[in-house]
């Protein structure tokens, strides 16, 4: 009995349609025999197709396909039932109805007190059932998902339903008969795209076929895992192979048989296969007519003088028997040989019909799908080796690498047997390169975010298959969207396995024992790797050697490494997640509880170093305090190491944790308030200002009046914020505010109360230098600095000296004299080995700044990209948005257009990114300045015009900088003609209020010569 799980099922419900009007007249008791016989139809036709009856309902039954074993076939096993209860129903002269569907159920215990049934639940049945009462008498219905896994082997069609409760009409289709060649239903619809990479296979594939070509046999073996391109790299060959022939020979026969999954015990499947299609040509497929194809086929091949006429009987013979021809007479021929003696006849029979279609021309047998040949088939493609490759045949096989499965000894006995006759290839992953090439190929132009391709990328694992099925989920679902040629993407995409691939796996699982399986089960919850002695303690209980070992013999894991631990690796991830999701969520919970025990009591002493590890399966436990501890100490140790998102996903699940509703006991609370102010610094540091003025807010509102400094600590930043989102008055209050908390110093010696004290001093400083002319700001700074010096940490003291530094840039309006820009290198210095990098590169920033506006440009390059650097490893937003702005500016004074054009954009993404006008106006302006250059007078005219409307906003030391954007504005006035906006630029330029530039700039300014004034400009390298 399987466990209690959630698993892909296909659902069926079939029903006597109309029955009561077919019982109406009839006694009682011939009505029940009537209806008896009907389920007895049913029943029969689930039976043969590999379903399970899960119940009777009336004059119905509900059918599963797929449980306890999954295959990969079956919905369409499902279908075929389905038909064949249709059909049988009929000649009975009843009219039946059936509705399927696919998709994941709850399969296990049902019920309440006293009464517990086993059965499967899901919206599925549901859906299964409303096709089965939409059906008109004799009718399949199916559902898409079912229609999808089956359109290769049946034909369709649509038809749309609409289903009470469901607000959208729900596309179904009426299953109307197989089709007479079954094709496995892959690609994207109408998107076939080109053969990517494979160039070496193939090549190897068609240097084989034209050995054929010249009479000289051989034999191929292709082997990869399901879904990796066997299939398609035998389409290739046959489209080589149809190529017209070189020299006029005679046009290459190439014949194809595939197992089916469903035929693994069917003797000679994929020659059968092979067998109808050649010499059906056509013709209508009964026996009689096989039995005459297959007379004629060999007979012409006697006439031909290709086989001998006394082997032509005895080869129609066998072959005839081969397919089950209807025919007294061979049956009576054969009814006393022994099987041994038919099989080695069959053999030799299958043999010179070959050799004999080879006289004349080349011939290909391609076989596909070994994996689920049947032995006899095995035997006789053993069988077949020597002649053919003797011959001049080509034999091409694919399958895919199944341990359990004699088909995994083929190449070998290939290579044995035909020596270098033997193509043996191994099929690989397509490398990332193709990959990518393959998905932009089914994208069909346009393109998705970088985030969500690379997820992609990463779940298909280079699996052609698994990339377009994951595409055409995420295309279902509705989470990517084709919009006029692009792709529009919902947020939040997850990437769930695809029913297709869940198939392919669950089929693998279900073949297990319980112990096995149990072992997988625990391995899918530690996660797609994992290590042995971890393995061994979760599952005490199990033999863990034997399972790992049935387990790689399944396909399902690999031994991924020994050294420094034994670890193994699911095959792929969607391995990992199918056994993972069949886990019902109390026993998952508790499986990572175990985990993250036998973590604990494994290495005892780890401390920090598998907090990660910890936090994923205590957070998934059922043990809610060690999920928050853990999620706590995550988010700490990636803040520390500016893994700035894992810090923000960790703090927010513990804050998930900690939102209790109610009052939370205090120490909760200052709990709350450290996770809070921990969560505000990160996102402030990476530009998520809202957010983060917000938690500081909230863990303001966690600290009781009694804990001023961390009041004050909290008003303080949240006052910062307020200053770099330029709402000045705001961020005075915040200051004002700490400062109140703070109130008078404390009567014994406080280092936090001082320090505290000292660092709303900073804030305040920097937040005059935006806001105050520079006598006040000279002013406020000789009053802080006393206190500064006295209490500051050496953090705080290159702090003041990058104020000072400041202050002188203000004074002298951006043309520091030497002192300042030695004030400045002494900030650098004073913070060079602190290791609190997010004040370190907000310090440090300045000296590039003073060296910049000194003219000396190389070395304002080389401290300006050290600082980049460094706000780049740290994610630090405000930091990179600087720099970059500044740079673009230096390649400007340096006249370097495509430079600056390249710096300028990448400060109109960083600036987006974290919100910040000023260096959106920044960069507005240089990219004026670009397109100025580069002669596209509108493109200029739009960015200075965009640049300085913004600017106006700023305000401050701003104003000085205004002519960033104005230089550029006057060379398009200038080059437009446009005379009086001209000369309104030039006096813009000259207020004293602005950065003075070049005496000789200005005088021509000054005079009216404009023209001239821009040449001086340009010539000079000042705009
Ligand atoms: N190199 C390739 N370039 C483009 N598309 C490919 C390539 N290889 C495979 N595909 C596509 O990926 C899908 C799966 O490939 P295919 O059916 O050949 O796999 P397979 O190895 O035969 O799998 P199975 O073992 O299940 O039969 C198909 O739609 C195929 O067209
Ligand atoms: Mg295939």
């Amino acid at each position: 009995m399987i466990e209690d799980q959630t698993r892909l099922l296909t659902v069926l419900f079939a029903d006597l349609s109309g029955s009561v009007a077919a019982t109406l007249d009839l006694d009682p008791e011939e009505a029940v025999e009537k209806v008896n016989q009907a389920l007895e139809v049913m029943a029969a036709a689930v039976a043969r197709h590999g379903g399970r009856i899960d119940r009777y309902l009336g004059d119905g039954v509900l059918a599963f396909f797929g449980v306890p074993q999954a295959h990969e076939d079956d919905p369409l096993r499902a279908i075929r039932a389905a038909l064949d209860i249709t059909a049988g129903a009929a000649e009975r002269g009843f009219q039946a109805t059936a509705g399927i569907d696919t998709g994941r159920v709850y399969v296990g215990q049902v019920g309440g007190a006293g009464h517990h049934e086993r059965t499967a639940m899901g919206p599925v049945l549901n859906l299964a059932s409303r096709f089965q009462s939409s059906a008109a008498p004799g009718e399949v219905v199916v559902g898409e998902a079912t229609w999808r896994l089956a359109r290769g082997a049946f034909e369709f069609e649509p038809r749309t339903l609409t289903i009470k409760g469901v607000p959208r009409p729900v596309p179904a289709y009426v299953a109307l008969r197989p089709l007479a060649r079954p094709r496995a239903a892959r690609g994207l619809e109408g998107r076939r795209t080109a053969l990517v990479g494979r160039a070496d296979e193939l090549a190897r594939l068609v240097r084989a076929l034209d050995r054929a070509r010249a009479g000289e046999g051989g034999i191929a073996t292709i082997v990869g895992e399901a879904g990796v391109g066997k299939s398609r790299l035998v389409e290739e060959l046959r489209m080589r192979a149809a190529e017209p022939a070189p020299g006029g020979t005679e046009d290459l026969l190439w014949l194809e048989g595939r197992c089916l999954e469903s035929t693994t015990s069917t003797s000679y499947a994929p020659f059968v296969d092979l067998l109808r299609e050649t010499l059906a040509g056509g013709r209508e497929d009964s026996p009689v007519d096989r039995g005459a194809a297959v007379a004629d086929a060999v007979q012409a091949l006697a006439e031909a003088g290709d086989m001998q006429a006394e082997r032509a009987e005895e080869v129609t013979l066998l072959l005839g028997n081969l397919l089950s021809v209807a025919d007294p007479a061979a049956e009576a021929a054969l009814a006393s040989a022994a099987p041994r003696e038919i099989r080695a006849r069959t053999f030799a029979a299958v043999r010179d019909y070959l050799t004999a279609l080879s006289a004349r021309r080349p011939l290909v047998v391609a076989l596909e799908d070994l994996h689920w040949a049947d032995s006899l088939s095995l035997e006789l493609i053993d069988f077949l080796i020597e002649p053919v490759t003797e011959g001049s045949a080509l034999l091409v096989c694919d399958q895919r690498p199944a341990q359990e499965h004699p088909s995994r000894d083929l190449p070998d006995l290939a290579a044995r047997k035909a020596g270098a006759r033997h193509v043996a290839i191994d099929l690989r992953p397509l490398d990332a390169e193709d990959v990518r090439r393959l998905l932009g190929a089914l994208l069909g132009g346009g393109s998705l975010p970088e985030n969500l391709l690379a997820t992609i990328l990463d779940k298909s694992e280079g699996n052609p298959l698994f990339l377009e099925e994951v595409l055409r989920s995420l295309i279902d679902s509705g989470r990517i969207e084709r919009q006029n040629g692009g792709w529009q993407v919902k947020p939040g995409v997850a990437i769930d396995v695809p029913a297709t691939v869940q198939s392919i796996v669950l089929t693998r699982i279900d073949r297990l024992d319980d112990e096995p399986r149990q072992v997988l089960q625990v391995a899918s919850v530690i996660g797609r790797l994992f290590g042995t002695e971890l393995l061994r303690a979760v599952a005490a209980d199990a033999d863990v050697e034997r399972a790992l070992w049935l387990l790689e013999q399944h396909d399902l894991v690999y031994l991924d490494r020994v050294l420094p631990e034994e670890q193994y690796s699911f095959e792929h991830v969607f391995t990992r997640d199918t056994v993972y999701d069949s886990l019902l969520k109390g026993r998952r919970a508790a499986l990572h509880g175990d985990v993250a025990r036998a973590l604990e009591a494994l290495w005892p002493g780890a401390g920090d170093e598998r907090v990660e590890e910890l936090a994923y399966h205590w957070e998934r436990s059922d043990d809610p305090g060690r999920a928050l501890e853990y999620s706590i100490r995550a988010g700490e140790k990636a803040r520390r190491a500016f893994l700035n998102d894992a810090a923000v996903a960790a703090f927010s699940r513990a804050l998930e944790r900690l939102d209790v509703d109610g009052e939370p006991d205090p120490a909760a609370r200052a709990r709350r308030a450290r996770v809070r102010e921990s969560m505000a610094d990160v996102l402030e540091l990476v530009g998520r200002h809202d957010e983060a003025a917000q938690e500081y807010g909230r863990a303001l509102d966690d600290r009781p009046p009694d804990e001023p400094v961390a009041r004050a600590r909290l008003l303080r930043k949240a006052g910062g914020v307020l200053r770099v989102q330029r709402r000045r008055d705001d961020s005075l209050r915040a200051y004002d505010r700490a400062e109140a908390e703070l109130g008078e110093p404390p009567a014994e010696k406080s280092e936090a109360w001082w320090q505290e004290r000292t660092a709303v001093e900073l804030g305040r400083v920097m937040l005059d230098y935006f806001l105050s002319d520079t006598d006040e700001l000279a002013q406020r700074l000789s009053g802080s600095r006393p206190l500064i010096e006295a209490h500051g940490t050496p953090l705080q003291r290159g702090r003041l000296f990058a104020t000072l530094a400041l202050l002188g840039f203000r004074r002298e309006r951006y043309a520091p004299s030497d002192e300042t820009v030695a004030v400045a290198r002494r900030a650098w210095e004073a913070v060079n080995e602190s290791d609190d990098l997010a004040e370190r590169v907000d310090i440090q920033f300045c000296y590039g700044f003073a060296l910049l506006w000194a003219g000396r440009y190389a070395e304002a390059e080389g401290r300006l990209t050290e600082v980049l650097t460094l706000a780049e490893r740290i994610g630090d937003t405000t930091t990179r948005a600087r720099c970059v702005a500044y740079l673009a500016l230096l390649e400007r004074r340096r006249g370097r257009v495509d430079a600056a054009r390249e710096w300028a954009e990448r400060a109109m993404a960083v600036a987006a990114e974290g919100g910040m006008l000023e260096y959106t106006a920044a960069a507005h302006a240089h990219l004026a300045w670009c397109d100025l250059r580069d002669g596209d007078l509108d493109a200029a005219e739009d960015h200075a015009r965009e640049s300085r409307a913004l600017w106006e906003k700023l305000g401050g030391p701003y104003r000085l900088l205004a002519w960033i954007p104005a230089w550029p504005a006057l060379g398009v006035a200038v080059a437009r003609g446009r005379r009086a906006d001209a000369l309104d630029l030039a006096r813009f330029l000259l207020d004293p209020e602005r950065q003075p530039m070049p005496e000789g700039i200005a005088a021509e300014l000054r005079e009216g010569r404009l023209k001239a004034a821009l040449e001086r400009a340009r010539a000079t390298g000042y705009a």
